[in-house]
């Protein structure tokens, strides 16, 4: 009953900053006695408050203020880069148990005048004091506390980003996430729930005891929370750009915070942070164009070799139904398998690997081991090394009046990243190491660590992000990411399947039911969850059954992934605009059609349009 009312109470306050009054005046009018009626009236708010569709610009972040805050920017005439600094600052101010600028991120960007895809790698790199066996007599500690931290990026990645493509000022894009942190914020559901499950983290840390439960007590959906140190910093990171944290006195603060706690950061190591930044990846299957992430994510080559995979049967009729499906969890199951042998590049020679994770006529010869009557245990995808399990993050997507793109995945890793908040600076430490293999863990598959992703000083770990713009004969077609470690990819194939192949709407493709598999334990992880909002999701029983027949364990599972869309319709573009000439010889057109955004039910966040 208490929570009930916290959170709709949070919903109105957020209904407030997306301006929906009406809604917010039909609450306070029926008032307590007309409850049933009330609950319908969110029930149709969330309906229609999922979607959003524009002409000009979108934004879908998994918290409806950071997407208004997104499109406020593109309405002062912002490059969608623009919009995702302040959309990604609101994200790591309301949402810090997934992101914030003491993590990293992974942003793809493609200009549509140009039609040049980047790849911004913001990802944390291990200090220079790090070292393949520093988690070796305290396996703990990889994942938490002050030595689970990697080197941030984010900071220096949006400023990178911002430099190339950023109309604003750089000042300006930091106001409103300056404002929600010292003003305060409502904690969200979402939040509340994460501060909830991490109660003995947060009130064993003085940091984050300040600032999630302040006067002692856990903060609540509902709550005002203020973090004024973050405001602080934001504001000087704002004034005197991100040379305040890599080389000047916010730096300083935050590196000793670290090290009071027993980290190993120095200020060399925040000197020494860069940013990479390469063409994105480009893969064709499916009749479409996608581009992501390089390595050190998995999740464009993972992605890439699913859909091979997929395309060998030589029909889009092949994904469909509970056949499709169990197909499709069998091309992952293999996926699975050969990803562990990627790492950083820059460490690591992976071009073998990829080679084939991109190659359809490698594909096919792992296709030809998929049969439609059974599945296999694990050793048989060739199964060499224990997979990684990531945690955390937040996903956007965003496309701007020029048809702009980014798509961007933020992380701290875990539910407030190494569970350290620095007092001085406000900032949550990630625990991004925790996303290297180590040589002395034991898995729970009992196989070998994966060497090419061991610790290595400014080596950055394998990950599963998955941020992906996608093109139909060059134009833009749609933007798709999401958050929740190992099962990201899993969950960008299906939506990417499930709207482009399967022809379901936007809102559907992303709410539709889907599965997940870790290869080992070898068991099918089906989906059955109540949203915030109080729709189930599950997985039919039609399917349950069929892939019970082909050999599969299933377990129910309360959630995995979370995805955001935005899809632009090209069937009958409104405007036709020409790409610069000289730019790209043969480019001609730019496709203007409605943009349709979608911010996953499943984390009760809300997209937005110009
Ligand atoms: C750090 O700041 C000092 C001056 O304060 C400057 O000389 C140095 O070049 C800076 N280093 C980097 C890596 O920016
Ligand atoms: C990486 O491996 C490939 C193929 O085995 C080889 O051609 C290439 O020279 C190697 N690159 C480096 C930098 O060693
Ligand atoms: C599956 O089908 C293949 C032939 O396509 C057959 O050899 C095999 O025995 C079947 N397996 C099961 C478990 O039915
Ligand atoms: C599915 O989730 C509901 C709650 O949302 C729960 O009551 C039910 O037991 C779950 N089913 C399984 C098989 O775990």
């Amino acid at each position: 009953m208490e929570m009930k009312e916290t959170e709709e109470r949070y919903k109105i306050i957020d209904q407030a900053f997306g301006g929906a009054f009406v809604v917010l005046g039909l609450v306070v009018y029926y008032g307590s006695d007309h409850r049933e009626q009330r609950e319908k009236k969110y029930e149709q708010r969330t309906e229609a408050s999922d979607v959003a569709e524009s002409k000009h610009g979108v934004v879908a972040a998994d918290d409806g203020r950071c997407s208004d805050i997104g499109v406020s920017v593109l309405r002062d005439g912002g490059h969608a880069v623009d919009g995702a600094v302040a959309t990604a600052l609101c994200l790591g101010v309301v949402n810090p148990m997934s992101s914030g600028i003491g993590g990293g991120s992974f942003m793809v960007v493609r200009s549509s005048s140009t039609s040049k895809a980047e790849a911004f790698n913001m990802r944390e790199t291990a200090p220079l004091a790090a070292s393949k066996d520093m988690y070796e007599f305290n396996p703990l500690s990889k994942y938490i506390g002050a030595l689970s931290m990697g080197v941030p990026g984010e900071l220096a990645g949006l400023r990178e980003a911002w430099s190339k493509y950023g109309r604003l000022t750089w000042k300006a894009l930091f106001q409103p996430a300056i404002r929600l942190a010292r003003d305060g914020f409502v904690v969200a559901p979402y939040l509340g729930l994460a501060i909830e499950k991490s109660e003995e983290l947060i009130l064993s840390d003085p940091g984050l005891r300040k600032v999630f439960a302040p006067n002692g007590q856990l903060l609540r959906s509902g709550d005002t929370c203020y973090n004024v140190e973050l405001g602080n910093t934001l504001e000087a990171v704002a004034e005197h750009g991100p040379q305040v944290f890599y080389n000047g006195t916010i730096g300083e603060n935050f590196v000793r915070d670290v090290r009071q706690v027993g980290g190993i950061l120095t200020m060399e190591d925040l000197r020494h942070y860069k940013v990479e930044i390469t063409d994105a990846m480009s893969v064709n299957a499916m009749g479409y164009t996608m581009l992501g992430m390089p390595p050190p994510s998995s999740g464009t080559p993972g992605l890439a070799l699913v859909l091979h995979i997929l395309d060998s049967y030589g029909s889009s009729d092949a994904v469909k139904g509970p056949l499709g499906l169990h197909r499709l969890i069998e091309a992952i199951k293999h996926m699975l398998a050969i990803r562990m042998n990627l790492g950083d590049p820059d460490f690591v020679n992976v071009t073998d690997w990829i080679t084939d994770m991109l190659s359809p006529s490698f594909a096919k010869s792992l296709w030809q081991k998929i049969f439609d009557n059974t599945t296999f245990p694990p050793e048989y995808y060739m199964n060499r090394y224990s997979q990684l399990r990531d945690h955390g993050t937040s996903h956007f997507c965003i496309v701007d009046s020029d048809r702009n793109a980014v798509a961007m995945t933020t992380t701290v890793n875990y539910y407030f990243g190494a569970g350290v908040l620095s007092p001085s600076t406000g900032i949550v430490l990630n625990n991004e190491m925790g996303d290297f293999s180590t040589p002395t863990e034991i898995s729970v598959d009992k196989l070998p660590p994966a060497p090419a992703n061991f610790v290595e000083p400014k080596k950055r770990p394998l990950s599963s992000m998955t941020p992906i713009i996608i093109l139909k004969d060059n134009q833009l077609a749609g933007v798709i990411g999401g958050s929740g470690g190992i099962f990201i990819t899993p969950a960008v194939i299906q939506v990417f399947l499930n709207h482009f192949v399967l022809g379901m709407e936007p809102l559907t493709a992303v709410q539709y039911p889907r599965v997940f598999h870790e290869l080992v334990p070898n068991k099918v992880l089906y989906e059955n969850l109540t949203m915030i909002d109080g729709d189930h999701i599950e997985l039919s029983n039609e399917r349950k059954v069929f892939l019970k027949e082909r050999g599969h364990e299933l377990e129910a599972q309360a959630g995995g992934a979370i995805c955001q869309l935005v899809v632009q319709n090209l069937a009958n573009p409104f405007i036709v605009t020409s790409r610069k000439i000289g730019e790209q010889p043969n480019s001609g057109q730019v496709f203007h059609g409605i943009l349709t955004a979608v911010s996953d039910p499943r984390k009760d966040g809300r997209p937005a349009g110009l």
